[in-house]
């Protein structure tokens, strides 16, 4: 089945497709400075919590591999420079901070260990891969967990992007559509379009017509109505970052849906890996929300479509813990209290269930 590739570190710079212009156009770039990467970052070229955090990691070994430094304290100096100019992109995705976090662990390692310019920075290189290369891992076992929580046949909703586009795998919440798609469930996806980036009408609907896998795009007026038709079974969502209770922040709008799920006893679930967990936070009040440019409210796709009036932009929301019925991670599946699964999966690495 078709799996779009976001991002991918080869011997030219770091490529990148361009999300801003699917479905429309299939573009790539070649980065070979991390400020491009940065930037590229910053106006979504790649967007989607894991991607972001698989673009800092090779933005980080980019830096490093083109560094100009001549020895470790510059080049130490120098890597502190890069993480800072990465992280300042987005803020509300943590699995950004996570990966740059540990890119900055292997840097310490690798200079503890050698002196020697060029192997600092091919092992630099070779963390940023093997970051990418378990994010592929990752939503494999994402997908293997939380396909069991499908149901046989009907409709299933998702929000935004958190396929192949968003994760640099097969994706979390779709991972588990497709997995689940793959075994057999005859599922039909209801995609919200989600705006204003229109993740949901221009990148899930792409990624899933091109598996495949049948679907109905729908606006985000049109939630409840599903909803309440009683042909919905579930609900997968990604996530940007989970606080210790469980509380996570999404795209905008995944509030109102989850609470609409409630309300219409359709089970919302969360996928998304242990690198999206901020168990340094107790609960969602403590998650920056990013605000992008009013303008992507004002103008669809470049047209104006409101007059000139104040316009908010709030790019994510928080999703309260009660509403979520489970929480589908590489290493098993979080349930209520989040207080105790969460730092369970976290700390042992041991599935606290796997089964629904
Ligand atoms: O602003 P975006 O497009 O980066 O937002 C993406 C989302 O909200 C996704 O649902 C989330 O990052 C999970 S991606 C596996």
């Amino acid at each position: 089945m078709y799996v779009a590739q976001p991002i991918e570190w080869t011997d030219r710079g770091v490529v990148m497709l361009d999300q801003r212009r699917l479905p429309a156009e299939e573009i790539s770039y070649t980065y070979t400075d991390y400020r491009e990467v940065a930037k590229a970052i910053r106006e979504m070229v790649i967007r989607g919590a894991p991607a972001i955090g698989v673009a800092a990691a090779m933005g980080a070994a980019l830096g490093v591999l083109h560094s100009p430094a001549k020895s470790v304290e510059a080049l130490r100096t120098e890597f502190q420079e890069i993480c800072g100019t990465l992280a300042k992109t987005r803020p509300t995705a943590v699995d950004l901070f996570w990966a740059l976090e540990r890119m900055k662990r292997r840097f310490s390692e690798l200079t503890a260990q050698t002196s020697e310019l060029a192997k600092i920075k091919q092992g630099m290189i070779e963390e940023a891969q093997q970051v990418h290369l378990e994010k592929r891992a990752t939503d494999e076992a994402i997908g293997r967990f939380g396909a069991e929580f499908m149901p046989r046949e009907g409709q299933v909703m998702t929000q935004c992007n958190a396929g192949a586009l968003a994760t640099g795998g097969i994706g979390t919440d779709l991972g588990v559509i497709r997995v689940a798609f793959e075994q057999g469930r005859k599922l039909h996806v209801l995609v919200p379009e989600t705006r204003p980036y229109l993740q949901g009408a221009r990148l899930t609907a792409w990624e899933l017509h091109k598996g495949g896998i049948p679907l109905t795009l729908i606006t985000d007026n049109m939630v409840g109505h599903f909803l309440k038709s009683g042909k919905v079974g579930a609900i997968v969502t990604g996530a940007d970052r989970i606080a210790a209770n469980g509380d996570t922040a999404n795209k905008i709008g995944t509030y109102q849906i989850a609470v609409l799920a409630k309300e219409n006893n359709v089970p919302f679930y969360i996928a998304a890996p242990v690198s999206t967990f901020d168990l340094s936070i107790p609960d969602g009040d403590h998650i920056p929300i990013e605000e992008r440019s009013a303008a992507e409210v004002t103008h669809l796709q470049g047209v104006r479509i409101a007059p000139d009036v104040h316009a908010a932009h709030p790019a994510f929301d928080v999703t309260p813990a009660r509403y979520i019925a489970a929480i589908f991670t590489e290493r098993g599946v979080a349930r209520a209290p989040y207080t105790q699964s969460l730092i369970a999966l976290a700390a042992t690495g041991q599935p606290a269930s796997a089964a629904p």
